[in-house]
């Protein structure tokens, strides 16, 4: 099945597509322009919806909403295929690397070497952080969650790097955006070195991004630390995985807190507060932690009754995603990136990778993952491959938002520079009490009152 031929949904392509959708709402009748992109759903534009019939539209978690057009990356939910400027995921990984990954999704071409290594060279001689953030780092315990670090101190950018922080100069825009891709990993390793007591090591230019991004998470000043090139293309190609994804949650929220006028430095503040949720990017911590859980391969049934279990708010981790009613293709590279790893560093027998590849078989098996087309994800098998790679499971999420800043600077910039794009500002439908009058206190009682006007107790 071709991409051109599967729309993400189930909705099927009629040969001749009407112009516009029409909505009859009692006597009246509205037309909804057809778009049609060049991949995937035609939309039906409402921009004046409400302004024609007096009425939104409602989709609390955005299922059948565009928010935006975009060039950047698209996936197929149904044939499992995602592709970052047209190029297919399995093939960038394969054949390319991060950077060059980078600036694919920021420029939109993959570039000649002539571009690369100059791209190469900006992104290097900006790794380094202002000496005064630093003293960020003291202020939080030792055993702060390495998000909530990162959180801060990225927030914090925009107080060093105001040469860069007027989103309506080009220059500028693209200075922040090298930026932000250059010192993520410092200030990741950074907060890495600070949970465990260890000093902070400083970027070194001669190593490429991921072998520098593992020295300063693992070299100490003592002794010479020689980063493993077989590790380093692993973690290259693990950042290349998770750089960008569409309208997921966090890249919705840089949008949204961009479309106000925020900094760079603040929208991807707003973009790593939401990821490190455990629905979202904070799933590979929870993974590792279930699969930890479980424990062993005879205990899995019992958490796959657990998952299928309405009244179990448990949730098999790795599992099931918005858009992929088949297997993530990032999950497959992912697989195959783990038993790389694992064989590189000798280590034969982890068990929770045999609870992992046992879970995956059992579930893709049962009626109940197989009629809700619940897949593997990205975040399956991502857990393992960092433990082994000597990473705590705390970090997980962290590099997670190391690699995908560059997806979400690239759509911030594609928001920026989309004549279309205003204040994002969502209506509602509102439920609450009608107009009432004030009370003064002494006239007022709770008989009737809602269990919710009452703190929880
Ligand atoms: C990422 O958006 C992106 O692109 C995200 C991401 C990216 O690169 O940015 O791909 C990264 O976040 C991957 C997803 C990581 N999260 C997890 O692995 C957490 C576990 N997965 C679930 O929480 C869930 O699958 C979501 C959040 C990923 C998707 O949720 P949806 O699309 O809102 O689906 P849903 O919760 O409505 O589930 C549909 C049905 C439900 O059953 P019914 O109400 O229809 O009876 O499937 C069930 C759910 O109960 N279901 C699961 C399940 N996931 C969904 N049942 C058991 N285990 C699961 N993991």
């Amino acid at each position: 099945m071709s991409l051109t031929d599967s729309p993400d949904t189930d909705a099927q392509m009629t040969t001749k597509e009407p112009e516009a959708a029409r909505l009859t709402i009692g006597e009246s009748e509205y037309e909804l322009p057809v778009r049609k992109g060049t991949l995937g759903p035609d939309v039906l534009d409402i921009t004046r919806l409400y302004r024609n019939s007096g009425r939104f539209t409602y989709d609390p978690g955005y299922t059948s909403t565009a928010s935006c057009s975009s060039k950047v990356t698209f996936i197929d939910g149904k044939a499992g295929k995602l592709l970052y400027r047209g190029y297919p995921i399995d093939q960038l990984a394969e054949n390319g690397n991060y950077l060059e990954t980078c600036y694919l999704l920021l420029y939109g071409e993959l570039p000649d070497r002539k571009h690369f290594e100059e791209f190469e060279h900006r992104v290097t001689h900006h790794t380094m952080v202002h000496e005064q953030m630093n003293r960020f780092f003291t202020g939080f315990r030792r055993d702060a969650h390495p998000m909530s670090i990162m959180v801060g101190v990225v927030g914090a950018l925009s107080a060093f790097y105001h040469d860069s922080t007027d989103i309506h100069d080009p220059v500028q825009r693209d200075v922040a955006s090298v930026r932000m891709i250059a010192k993520m990993p410092t200030i990741a390793a950074m907060a890495h070195k600070y949970a465990i007591g260890q000093p902070f090591i400083y970027p070194r230019n001669d190593l490429d991004y991921a072998a520098n991004f593992l020295h300063m998470c693992f070299a100490v000043p003592c002794a010479p630390y020689n980063v493993d090139p077989v590790l380093a293309r692993a973690v290259d190609r693990i950042f290349i995985l998770h750089a960008d994804h569409e309208q997921n949650a966090s890249t919705s929220t840089v949008r949204l807190a961009g479309s106000s006028g925020a900094n760079p430095f603040a929208c991807i503040a707003a973009g790593i507060a939401c990821l490190w949720g455990p629905s979202h990017g904070g799933a590979n911590e929870a993974a590792l932690n279930m699969l930890e859980e479980i424990g062993t391969v005879d205990r899995i049934p019992e958490y796959i009754k657990r998952a299928k279990d309405k009244s179990d708010p448990f949730r098999l981790m790795g599992f099931g995603h918005r858009v992929y009613k088949n297997y993530d293709p990032r999950a497959k590279v992912m697989r195959e990136t783990c038993h790389e790893v694992l064989d590189t560093l000798g280590v034969k027998e982890e068990p929770l990778l045999k609870v992992a590849m046992e879970l995956e078989r059992i579930a893709l098996e049962d009626e109940y993952f197989i009629e809700k087309k619940l897949y593997p994800n990205i975040d399956f098998y991502s857990g393992i491959t960092l433990r082994a790679l000597g990473f705590p499971s705390e970090l997980f999420t962290v590099l997670f938002a190391v690699a995908r800043t560059v997806g979400w600077i690239a759509q911030w910039k594609e928001m920026i520079e989309d004549p279309e794009q205003r204040i994002g500002r969502p209506r509602q439908l509102y439920i609450g009490p009608k107009e009432r009058d004030y009370l003064p206190m002494d006239q007022r009682t709770t008989e009737g009152w809602p269990a919710a006007a009452s703190p929880p107790k």
